[in-house]
């Protein structure tokens, strides 16, 4: 029998699976578990309880904020070195998600291929958040939908993505989407987030309101942007494209001068780390526009969120 006992299974893999009400009940509980943190009634409600995190890429934020939402809700970590546990080498991803729903409780998982992790969820009765994938990183768009919401309320945004269409992208504009935000990606010729999620994104924008748009024109973007966002030029997995990526997107760079051209306060935020001097300056990270802080901690409270929702 499966360590999850009685209770409904909630993965989170993309926010496409999850409604808009559900995705403000998240932001709402993460808020509330925010102000209340550390004396809060969800305190003790992984007590006896296992959440495993399996990360396959690098990690600072992402590792910490879960083992500290986990651990400040009573519960035990067990961090798995990826390559001891070999999965897919010395065994199936299928038998890995078998054996652990009969141990522990919860799975977070940060891989490559997005099929990786459908693969592990598919497999087990116990949940499993994703930590980032290839094509999806849901955790930082909740805690950018938080960071938004503290900062402007429950008021339609101008979102502007500005580099690559990567994972990053791809979350923030489903968050977008599904919260009513308009959406804005302005990257070069060719690095455009994949057409299928822009597609399933229009379709959802036009159910709540909201606007996706792709252009490579990044100043005319920028005109009415009150939030800008970005990312690394180049993703974990893409090392050896460095050199060529930094000079495709170097007319792309969140700056001084993009800001200027935006809203007045617009907002400016990168999920982190930064290569800074590449796809933001020091200034820009720096500046009191700058949310990006805030928004690496609220890592901590819509993950905590997302987890009591399951545990609740
Ligand atoms: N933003 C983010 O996921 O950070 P880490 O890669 O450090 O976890």
């Amino acid at each position: 029998m499966s360590a999850q006992i009685g209770t409904r299974k909630k993965d989170l893999l993309t926010l496409f699976d999850h409604s808009t009400e559900h995705i403000r009940e998240i932001l709402r509980l993460a808020a509330e578990l925010k102000a209340k943190r550390c004396s809060n009634q969800y305190s003790k409600l992984l007590d006896n309880k296992t959440g495993v995190l399996i990360f396959e890429k690098p990690s600072l934020r992402t590792r910490i904020s879960f083992e500290t939402a986990i651990h400040e809700l009573g519960g035990h970590v067990i961090n798995l070195a990826s390559e001891a546990v070999g999965i897919g080498t010395r065994e199936s991803i299928e038998d890995v998600a078998r054996n652990l729903e009969r141990i522990v409780h919860l799975i977070v998982y940060r891989t490559f291929g997005h099929n990786k992790i459908e693969s592990m969820a598919r497999s087990s009765a116990i949940p499993v958040i994703n930590a980032l994938t290839d094509t999806h990183h849901p955790c930082q768009a909740l805690a950018f939908g938080l960071t938004v919401a503290e900062a402007r309320g429950d008021v339609r945004q101008n979102v502007l993505f500005a580099g690559d269409g990567n994972n990053v992208c791809n979350s923030i504009m489903v968050i977008c989407a599904k919260l009513g935000h308009n959406f804005t990606f302005a990257g070069p010729k060719g690095y455009e987030p994949n057409g299928e999620i822009v597609k399933r994104c229009r379709e959802i924008a036009a159910q709540n309101g909201g606007e996706i748009n792709i252009t490579n024109d990044l100043y005319k973007a920028a005109a009415n942007a009150e939030v800008i966002y970005t990312d690394v030029w180049t993703s974990m997995g893409q090392e050896e494209q460095a050199q060529e990526r930094k000079a495709i997107f170097a007319d792309y760079q969140v700056n001084s001068a993009l800001m200027a051209a935006a809203s007045k306060d617009v907002l400016v935020s990168h999920c982190l780390p930064a290569l800074r001097g590449e796809e933001i300056t020091s200034e820009a990270l720096d500046s009191k526009n700058s949310v990006a802080f805030e928004e690496a901690e609220n890592r901590l409270h819509v993950q905590k969120a997302v987890i009591v929702q399951q545990f609740s």
